[in-house]
């Protein structure tokens, strides 16, 4: 069947095409003043994403890993360290905790938000850790020092940090966020009874600014939050090369800036990013209204009541997820897996010891997740024909597996039709 209007997964044409006029100013500012690196654009952007973020202090950088890597580093995990993250996530978490000279240990996530379970957490603290007499966390798995978290609030949703933050509180620990798809993000925090925003609730947090983001560079860009004034100082020192002062290295650092076309031009979308997370918001509450219609087939996202998600992706879960995958793509719609192999199966880890088994929730939810076509541009009619086509595989007679029940576990009948 061919389609003259395919749907695509991502649409990143529109958004800009709408802004280009601006977005050429900025580019034509730095063509003129020849401002390309640092400078009072980058110095306002910052401003500007502290304020959108709720936190005293941003720190632009190169990328969403870069922010990561220079987050831990400022906050002064030592190499060798233990930093705890979950198997279920883009590989630049781990990279970005290994290239600080940390050690990744992993926790299972929670099998309805995918998101860091706290119970996991406190069973790998309580059972997969001693303390010695000096206090120090010891992972029993590595034998070294456990010292950190880094909780993902993974497609735009925030993990549960009140159980995060009061174990961490509880064993001395540091919580660095990764909100690399959380721009905007919230939840409600009932220690302090009032939302918080992705970003101002750890130690510090890294943000990416990659294209596809909620908030997209037009080239790669990244940005760390914190509220701590010292830690803004050292992470700045980072990423330029260990310098306060011109040619005065205080320590070795990186060449981890924000270059200042790229910040003119997140100024420019900045101003547009809460209206585009509402937009993103009614999307995936009108993805829920249309397969509420369906079976039990497909499960869409979770949202509980403390969480204001942000959608970076609109992600289901179907039993037979690579038949639905196929039968879209040839329906004329683009999806994504995010992701398709937990991180401590990649090969990439396969020195670190891990086996089938040992994080069963994400390896069971890597094989059944699919991303549906998730953007602020995303039309209703693009929905209906979504969801319609995916009911159609859901209810065909090639999905012959199981369906799913709406908490996510397998029904105990099969599907007949
Ligand atoms: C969860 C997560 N962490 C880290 C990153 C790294 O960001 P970047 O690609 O900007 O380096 C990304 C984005 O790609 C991400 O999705």
């Amino acid at each position: 069947m061919s389609h003259s209007h395919n749907i695509p997964f991502l649409d990143l044409v529109t958004p800009h095409v709408e802004l280009e006029q601006e977005l050429t100013e900025v580019f034509q500012k730095a063509i003129r003043t020849a401002g390309f690196i640092g400078g009072p654009v980058v110095e306002g952007f910052e401003k500007a994403f502290a304020m959108f973020c709720d936190t005293g202090f941003s720190v632009a950088v190169s990328s969403g890993t870069d922010a990561l890597r220079f987050a831990i580093m400022a906050c002064g995990i030592q190499p060798g360290d233990v930093v705890v993250t979950v198997p279920h996530t883009f590989i630049a978490t781990t990279e970005a905790i290994s290239q600080a000279g940390a050690l990744p240990e992993f926790v299972d996530i929670d099998e309805q938000t995918y998101n860091m379970d706290p119970e996991k957490l406190r069973d790998y603290l309580e059972t997969q850790c001693t303390t010695e007499k000096s206090g120090k966390l010891i992972s029993r798995r590595s034998g070294r020092p456990v010292t950190a978290i880094v909780p993902v609030h993974l497609y735009g949703q925030m993990v549960d940090m009140d159980a995060i933050l009061e174990l961490a509180e509880q064993y001395g620990l540091i919580v660095i966020e990764d909100a690399c798809q959380a721009h905007g993000a919230e939840y409600f925090s009932r220690k302090h009874n009032r939302w918080m925003k992705a970003g101002s609730v750890g130690r510090a947090a890294a943000f990416s600014f990659y294209p596809g983001k909620n908030l997209g560079a037009c080239g790669e860009a990244g940005a760390i939050t914190t509220n701590d004034e010292a830690l803004a100082a050292k992470m700045k020192m980072l990423r330029d090369h260990g310098q306060a002062k011109k040619y005065y290295h205080d320590v070795e650092g990186y060449n981890g800036r924000l270059d200042a076309v790229q910040a003119g031009i997140l100024s420019v979308k900045l101003p547009h990013l809460a209206k585009w997370n509402a937009q993103r918001r009614q999307r995936a509450a009108e993805y829920n209204r249309l397969l509420a219609t369906a079976d039990g087939g497909v499960v869409p996202p979770y949202e509980p009541s403390w969480s204001r998600a942000v959608y970076h992706l609109y992600v289901v879960r179907t039993e037979d997820r690579d038949g639905m995958a196929a039968h879209l793509k040839t329906a004329g719609i683009g999806t994504g897996i995010h992701y398709p192999i937990p991180l401590h199966l990649q090969k990439a880890y396969s020195s670190h010891g891990y086996k089938v088994g040992d994080f069963p929730i994400c390896e069971k939810i890597s094989g059944q997740i699919l991303s549906l076509p998730m953007y602020p541009q995303l039309t209703a009619e693009q929905q209906a024909r979504t969801v319609r086509e995916v009911l159609d595989f859901a209810r065909s007679e090639t999905a012959v597996k199981p369906a799913l029940s709406e908490s996510g576990e397998l029904a105990t009948t099969g599907r007949t039709a």
